[in-house]
């Protein structure tokens, strides 16, 4: 996100450090992905598209934060298969918070 040119609206609403958020979103990932449940052991319960709720997240933004993700999981040594199922399923949260965020209007 730090280096994607098409990211740069996204990385900015983000903390200029972003080594919180960071290990926040690896720990929500680890129990998403049915592994130690880590966000909830340190922060407590989470509704994804209410934690989002404050941002601006049209069409753009989280097309930009899913290019994100397919440039990390391009990287890992996954199965093709698997690398395509992941992203389908991450664009299913991807777009209830667009669909929360109210800016869906703008970019339809
Ligand atoms: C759709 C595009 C997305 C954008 C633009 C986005 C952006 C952001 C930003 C800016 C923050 C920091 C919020 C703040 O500091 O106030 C954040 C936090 C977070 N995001 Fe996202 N995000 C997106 C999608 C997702 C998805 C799909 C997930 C989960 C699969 C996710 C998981 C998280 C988590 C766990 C946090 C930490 C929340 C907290 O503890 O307060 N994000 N996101």
């Amino acid at each position: 996100m730090a280096v994607l040119p098409q990211a740069k609206n996204i990385k900015e609403m983000h903390s200029p450090d972003l080594s919180e958020s960071r290990t926040k979103l690896s720990y929500f990932l680890s129990g998403w992905l049915g592994g130690p449940k880590l966000y909830a052991q340190h922060y407590g319960s989470i509704n994804i598209p209410l934690a989002h709720k404050h941002l601006s997240v049209g069409t753009k933004e989280s097309e930009a934060w899913l290019l994100c993700m397919q440039k990390a999981i391009d990287k890992q040594p996954y199965e093709q298969s698997f690398k395509i199922y992941l992203m389908a399923q991450l664009r299913v949260p991807a777009d209830r918070i667009r669909m929360v965020s109210g800016t869906n209007t703008r970019h339809p």
